[in-house]
């Protein structure tokens, strides 16, 4: 694993410093190269500069449809295997998206040279470059300093994208907005919430909190439990809950769905087979399932494709383990629920937790995500503190002596 290290940070924009094993890169800005440094591309945005300057690796500039440079960075090799980037952003490209692409393109590109995380410093006066941060997928880990794990993402379904530390809004009460709103403010993307949670209300309480939604967000729900607590997988009932919740979520189109339990009064294939018309007529993007076991998840997959599976899963229970196996061979989405409580008083976790300096449920979390790529665990909590700790397991690394003791 890398050590990484945050080398300064600069009024130019964000900066990005790491190292990996046999190599250091760390930042600084371009502009005592002069403006006529790079070369453009104006139809591109990537190129290679190997004989303007010795090592050069890659750089990437960044132009507009009107031929415009907006900003640029560059990923060169200086001596002895250091290697340097550099990233500068016209001011103009702040509110445009381009930034946080930029940004993203370059975890892409460090990624490609075998990276495993990036730290990143912003001006402590610049709200922009924080901004840009965040929305790249940057935690931030101190007043100017942010942290990302470039393996940290998952595409839902092959074009979902979202971080896969998500948060669980079962627990948040009718006044916790404040939390849910916290949580994207920290980066997360996923939030999973239910019509079963508060008949509605934890819906509503996302939307009025979060709407309208960073495009970034995915907040996705799930139906087949009806009043007062029963469960009802009949294709009319799926159908009205469903339209339920968009109008709950105030959206178009819920981009994942997930049916909360197989109702073993309704062929499996029927609520399934809804959920597949309700997809094709736009009002899903993409299906998901929860508490299934691998057989259900063969036959589901049999009658449409499925983005996420929904089982409890933790450290300590690993009863599911077989369809957790099912959905990393198919490349499925599998979000564990209860993921966090079960370690949080537990004398092994916490153990384990001394030794990294690490809390418990910090410790259970970091488990998680190392046990597979496939896995987005969905912590619950209504206190800020506590989520704020749990998406701060991110940039938990456990050596593979610690994940042997605790698997
Ligand atoms: N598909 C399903 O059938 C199903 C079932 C249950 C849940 N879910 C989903 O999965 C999510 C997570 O499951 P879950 O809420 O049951 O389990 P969880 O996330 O493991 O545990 C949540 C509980 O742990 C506490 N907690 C959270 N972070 C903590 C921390 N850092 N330190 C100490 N305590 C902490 C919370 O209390 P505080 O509020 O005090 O932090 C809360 O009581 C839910 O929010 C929901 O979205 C799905």
């Amino acid at each position: 694993m890398p050590e990484l290290q945050l080398l300064r940070a600069d009024h130019a924009g964000p900066l990005l410093a790491f190292e990996t094993d046999n190599r250091a890169f760390f930042a600084r800005t371009v502009e005592d190269r002069g403006d006529d440094y790079f070369t453009t591309f104006p139809d591109h945005h990537q190129g290679v500069l190997d004989d303007q300057e010795k090592g050069v690796l890659r750089f990437h500039v960044l132009v507009a449809d009107d031929g415009e440079i907006l900003g640029r960075f560059n990923l060169y090799d200086l001596d002895g295997g250091t290697a340097e980037v550099g990233f500068r952003l016209a001011e103009k490209m702040t509110g445009r998206g381009v930034a946080t692409q930029a940004v993203r393109d370059l975890c892409d590109l460090a990624k490609g040279y075998g990276l495993n995380s990036l730290r990143a410093g912003a001006d402590v006066g610049n709200r922009g470059s924080r901004g840009v941060l965040r929305r790249a997928g940057f935690v931030q880990t101190g007043e100017t300093s942010f942290w990302r794990d470039l393996h940290d993402e998952f595409l839902i379904g092959g074009e979902l994208r979202v971080r896969r530390l998500g948060f669980g809004a079962m627990h948040l009460s009718p006044g916790d907005g404040e939390v849910a709103r916290r949580a994207v403010d920290l980066g997360v993307t996923l939030i999973d919430t239910a019509y079963l949670y508060g008949w509605g209300a934890n819906e509503e309480l996302l939307a009025r909190t979060l709407w309208p939604y960073r495009r970034e967000v995915l907040v996705t729900t799930k139906v087949g439990v009806a009043r007062p607590g029963r469960l009802d997988g009949r294709p009319e009932v799926l159908r009205a809950q469903v339209d339920a919740a968009l109008e709950r979520l105030r959206m178009d189109r819920l981009d994942l769905l997930q049916l909360h339990r197989v109702d073993p009064e309704v062929p499996l294939a029927d609520q399934v087979g809804a959920l597949r018309d309700l997809r094709d007529q736009g009002k899903i993007g993409h299906i998901g399932l929860s508490e299934v076991t691998v057989d259900q998840l063969a036959e589901a997959r049999g009658i449409v494709e499925v983005a996420s599976v929904q089982n409890r899963y933790n450290l300590l229970d690993r009863e599911h383990e077989p369809v957790l196996e099912a959905c990393e061979a198919a490349g499925i989405a599998f979000l564990p629920w209860r993921p966090v409580l079960p370690g949080v008083a537990d004398p092994a976790v916490a153990e384990i937790a001394a030794e990294t300096g690490a809390t418990p449920a910090q410790t259970s979390l970091a488990w998680l995500l190392a046990r597979s790529p496939v896995i987005l665990p969905i912590p619950g909590t209504s206190t800020i503190a506590h989520l704020e700790e749990n998406v701060a397991a991110g940039a938990v690394r456990l050596a593979r002596s610690q994940r042997d003791r605790l698997g």
